[in-house]
């Protein structure tokens, strides 16, 4: 089980010296890249992706909250993305973004909205590297979980297993000490959590809190 804290509830301003306090205590980096357009919020892009690239060697899992994401990969690369996942909502077909994403090297996933079935998603999903269920609406840092999502990761993961597929679920939103224990056992692989980590008095403990929650819940 792997936690990938996610930059957006961390403070630019100290963004080296946050990703430093956890990056002994997780293996990648969530970064939410927001266009003011499919999501009302504008975030960061690749000048901020580069920063961290030159900072840290955790695998940057570039969340891309973007109209026109093929538009945008081949720059995604140059600043150092290791993985970028996209809406199938932005993206209704999705051939030509995992194509490119391939070309280029990248690992490739798809999203889906708390609407969104996973019926969207599932006959791509041979040539995702992961698939990323969105927990709560996308756009905003610090929103409650929405339970009605952990049947969609119990769907996915019988899918992926069934048909002995190497994707992983990763799970996006209101991620915390309560929440991480139905998700882990519903089914995720990756738990993205910002708030829980990065708002937390000691953001290292709050990850291995979150881990522990998940361990005691059967992690194999
Ligand atoms: C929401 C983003 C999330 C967000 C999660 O649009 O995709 O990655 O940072 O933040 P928390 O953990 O605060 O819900
Ligand atoms: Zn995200």
């Amino acid at each position: 089980m792997r936690i990938a804290p996610s930059i957006l509830a961390a403070d630019f301003a100290q963004l080296g010296a946050q990703v430093d306090a956890i990056a002994d205590s997780v293996s990648l980096l969530h970064v939410d890249v927001m266009d003011g357009h499919f999501v009302p919020s504008i975030s960061l892009g690749p000048p901020v992706i580069s920063s961290l690239r030159r900072h840290t060697k955790l695998y940057l899992d570039c969340h891309l909250m973007i109209s026109d994401p093929v538009r945008y990969l081949a720059q995604m690369k140059e600043a150092g993305a290791d993985g970028v996942t996209a809406h199938i909502e932005a993206i209704p077909d999705p051939e030509p973004f995992l194509a490119e994403a391939d070309a280029l090297g990248l690992d490739a996933g798809l999203v889906i909205n708390p609407p969104t079935p996973v019926a969207a998603v599932e006959p791509f999903l041979d040539r995702c590297a992961k698939v990323v269920v969105m927990s709560v609406h996308p756009g905003f840092g610090g929103q409650t979980f929405i339970p009605d999502t952990l049947s969609k990761i119990v769907t996915l993961r019988e899918f992926i297993d069934s048909r002995a597929l190497a994707t992983d679920i990763e799970v996006d939103g209101g991620v915390d000490i309560h929440t991480a224990g139905p998700i882990r056992s519903a089914g995720a692989d990756i738990l993205v959590a910002g708030t829980a980590v990065f708002r937390a008095s000691d953001p290292k403990a709050a990850v291995g809190d979150i881990r522990r929650v998940c361990e005691s819940k059967g992690d194999p």
